[in-house]
């Protein structure tokens, strides 16, 4: 997730791209970056015709590396493009940062999205004879824009696209496969801005005598309150006195413009009450997002549609035929991770040893690293980070290397620590995540441990063609799975409403859902202060069970149809002591109706995957419980989003 501003109009271009771009930090902050169109520039002058500053880290230091330009006049110009970026491919960097320019410099361009046949189109283009700088897939539009606008386009259906930015846009588009927003700026053009969006969102705001992009309602908010919602394939050019819109066709299409009424304060977290339900909302794409950027699919014979998925490959971020000796040669698996990435872990034992075959072993860091842990060197250590800098994780990480283990890490941070100090990395294509309380990181989390675990099974013989094809289809349905959960979020909020004032609560489960049980728990304590513990349902009568009394609630997580008698079971002993009691489970014959007093309902199929959708009502019913204990459910008291001390 990355924010992008653009401006055409009377006013100076770069004091109101800054300004706009910081409402939108929320979206990505580890660099940032502008481009305007220079009003000095000729034909004959030695200076820049865009000129284009960009810098790592929060706009803030863009702003202080431009300030003494910006006095002087040096950077003077009434159309400009910005960007706050997130880094997908390459790390955050000068280099790395937006805007994109070609060789030429004719062409700048801010991108939000992923491009995911970058890889193919950047070979294409290089053996064109095309230099890249950057490690973005960003880098690729900007060339592949000035190679159409120069060369004329092959193969699309606008054949006329030299010197025509509009058409060489249109042209450009339709080679580009994944999501993207896009604003575009040509020297050759300075009275306008083109724009085009697919998937990620887009916005045009409709001032006076001036116009915007912006990836989000927020950023345009101090200049306008009427705004297009650019609609998927849809593109346009904005001159300072008016907007054209086109289709997908490149034909205009005309309509009226929306009056925003919301605050700044709502705008920001796109209509959501709070950025944590915002998150939780956000899960099926950043899901889709994960697990796209590593599945092959075969493409089928009709229409170059996707066809199923035949593979997984991390080639991106790994060598493979490293990567793939690892695994042959693996002989245990450490993982190793705090709080919500931790029970990720455990998650990830169970899908490590069910899918690999595989011995594993997993750890709080703040424990494995003072414990003198055995290691050897076909051990793969695998550490989980969202943030990628929390003090005890790297502290495990650099202590199993140390002892000579391969790593590999999972975060969500490109270019944090963990990151550099890894073997290997997987991304978790998650986006920031601004409430405290992690949701769609843990989600996230759990699908690159299955990836890795269903590669590892793969690769080892473990799993046949058929069953590894078989589980990568039910991998990729996760993502409608969750967005079906979401849609019916009201049964969980009627049972919020009913159960917040209980004074202890417990989750239970099996297997797979034991240990989504434990993040279920966690997300409950962090958020509503409810005191509240998971156990593995089979533990409740060594112990737990004398805690059990009418103020008790008992939420069971039930997606193993083998297991569910044992778990009604369960049920049944804390409901007989008073206990209320609900289920979330994938069943859909009535075996939990008798006994609990709510049964959320979650979509079914292969158990081992399917368990994580679990945790999507847990949030839900944390949130909720949480607001209605009048908390702020984004800044849960004593807790920081990144714990860099011990
Ligand atoms: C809880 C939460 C924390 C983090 C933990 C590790 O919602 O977010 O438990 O999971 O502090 O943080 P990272 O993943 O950044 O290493």
């Amino acid at each position: 997730m990355c924010g992008i501003v653009g401006y055409v109009g009377e006013k100076e271009a770069t004091p109101v791209l800054i300004n706009s771009l910081k409402k939108l930090e929320y979206r990505g902050y580890d660099s940032s970056g502008i481009a305007v169109i220079n009003s000095a520039w000729n034909e004959d002058s030695s200076d820049e015709a865009i000129i284009v500053r960009k810098c790592k880290g929060a706009i803030k230091f863009l702003e202080e590396k431009i300030e003494a330009e910006l006095v002087k006049g040096a950077i003077n110009g009434k159309v400009g493009i910005a960007h706050t970026r997130w880094a997908t491919h390459g790390e955050p960097s000068d280099l790395n940062a937006h805007p994109h320019t070609d060789v030429s410099g004719t062409i700048a361009v801010v991108h939000n999205g992923i491009i995911e046949n970058y890889g193919e189109l950047k070979a294409w283009l290089q053996s064109r004879g095309v230099v890249f700088k950057s490690q973005t897939d960003t880098e690729v539009i900007a060339h592949l824009l000035n190679y159409f606008y120069t060369q004329g386009a092959e193969g699309v259906r606008s054949e006329n696209t030299r010197g025509d930015i509009f058409a060489s846009v249109h042209a450009a588009r339709q080679k580009l496969v994944g999501s993207y927003a896009l604003g575009v700026i040509c020297k050759d053009f300075p009275d306008r801005l083109i724009c085009v969006r697919k998937e990620s969102p887009l916005i045009i705001g409709l001032g006076q005598n001036e116009n915007f992009i912006a990836s989000d309602v927020p950023a345009v908010l101090e200049y306008t309150r009427e705004v297009y919602f650019l609609e998927q394939d849809e593109m346009a050019v904005l001159y300072n006195d008016h907007v054209d819109l086109f289709n997908a066709y490149a034909e205009k299409v005309v309509r009226q413009p929306f009056h925003v009424d919301w605050d700044i304060s709502s705008a920001e977290k796109g209509g959501y009450a709070h950025f944590m339900l915002k998150e939780i909302h956000e899960q099926p794409k950043a899901l889709h997002d994960t697990l796209k950027a590593h599945l092959v699919t075969e493409k089928s014979a009709s229409g170059g549609k996707e066809g199923k998925p035949v593979a997984l490959s991390f080639s991106d971020e790994i060598n493979d035929a490293d990567f793939k000796k690892m695994i042959q040669n693996a002989k245990r698996i450490v993982i190793t991770a705090c709080g919500t990435a931790y029970h990720a872990g455990v998650v990830g034992k169970y899908a490590f040893e069910k899918f690999a075959r595989l011995p594993t072993n997993v750890d709080v860091a703040s424990e494995f690293r003072y414990r003198d842990p055995i290691l050897d060197k076909d051990d793969v250590f695998i550490v989980v980070s969202q943030s990628g800098e929390t003090a005890d994780t790297l502290a495990a990480l650099r202590l199993a290397k140390s002892r000579g283990a391969k790593i590999i890490a999972i975060t969500n941070c490109v270019g944090s620590t963990v990151s550099r100090e890894s073997d290997y990395v997987i991304y978790t294509l998650a986006g920031p995540e601004i409430a405290v309380a992690s949701t769609k990181a843990y989600t996230t989390q759990l699908m690159c441990l299955y990836m890795l675990a269903l590669c590892f099974g793969s690769e080892r013989g473990v799993l046949s063609r058929a069953e590894f094809e078989r589980l990568l289809t039910e991998l990729e349905s996760i993502s409608d799975k969750a967005q079906n959960i979401l849609d019916n979020k009201t049964e969980i909020q009627k049972f919020a409403s009913k159960q917040f004032n209980k004074s202890k609560i417990f989750y239970i489960g099996r297997q797979f859902d034991s240990a989504n049980s434990l993040e279920s728990a966690m997300k409950l304590k962090e958020d509503s202060y409810m005191h509240c513990e998971a156990f593995a349902a089979g533990e409740l009568k060594h112990g737990p069970i004398a805690l059990v009394d009418k103020d008790t609630l008992v939420i069971a997580i039930a997606t193993e149809p083998s297991l569910y008698e044992k778990l009604a079971s369960n049920i049944i002993e804390v409901k007989s002591r008073g206990a209320a009691t609900m289920v979330i489970t994938s069943d859909t014959s009535g075996a939990f109706d008798s006994c609990c007093d709510s049964v959320i309902q979650i979509p079914s199929g292969e158990s081992a995957l399917e368990s994580m959708l679990s945790v999507i009502p847990a949030q839900l019913f944390a949130y909720y419980c949480s607001v209605l204990r009048g908390n702020d459910p984004d800044k849960p008291r004593n807790l920081a989003k990144s714990v860099t001390v011990e």
